[in-house]
């Protein structure tokens, strides 16, 4: 386990804090498109629990939206990449994957639940990091201020 993993615990009350406006947003987006592929990027993930935490709430709230907007519809399937800088540990996130999987299924009973497919998309947020027209929603929780690099305007 990675320092962060187990130091995370600030930036999971500062997440939880506005988690309500991500929800919503994403509930927003899903009504009025509905992609049958729902492709979602976490930039500045880092390697400890908390970006999986997020992505467990975000199907929720996307599963919400679908069983109050096209119920007799299958479930959208979630394309979730993982942003962070190359040096991040990402293998300490594909290591809790298993669990995460467990933990979706026991959120639906082990019933009606979607495909997840997670990947890693390592780069810098400051310069591109997706194909044109592929993500359908970007968050970024407690890393747009973690600057790795000092941008200086003259
Ligand atoms: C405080 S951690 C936040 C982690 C996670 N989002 C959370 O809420 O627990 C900030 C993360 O942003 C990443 N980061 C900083 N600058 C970045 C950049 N230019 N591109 C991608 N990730 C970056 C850092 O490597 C670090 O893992």
């Amino acid at each position: 386990m990675t320092d962060f993993a187990r130091n995370s615990s600030v930036q999971k009350k500062a997440s939880d804090k506005t988690k309500h406006i991500t929800l919503e947003t994403v509930q927003q987006l899903y009504k009025e498109t509905r992609p049958k592929s729902l492709k979602i990027a976490d930039l500045g993930c880092s390697s400890g629990p908390n970006t999986l935490s997020t992505i467990r709430d975000i199907i929720k709230a996307v599963k919400f939206a679908h069983h109050l907007e096209i119920p007799n519809q299958p479930l959208p399937e979630f394309s979730i990449l993982l942003n962070d800088l190359p040096s991040n540990d990402f293998n300490s996130i594909f290591k809790s994957l298993p669990d995460f999987h467990t933990k979706l299924k026991r959120d639906t009973n082990y019933g009606d639940c979607p495909s997840v497919f997670i990947a890693a998309n390592p780069g810098s947020f400051y310069g591109r990091l997706f194909p044109e027209k592929t993500i359908h929603f970007i968050y970024s929780s407690f890393s747009l201020h973690w600057l790795s690099k000092v941008n200086i305007y003259i």
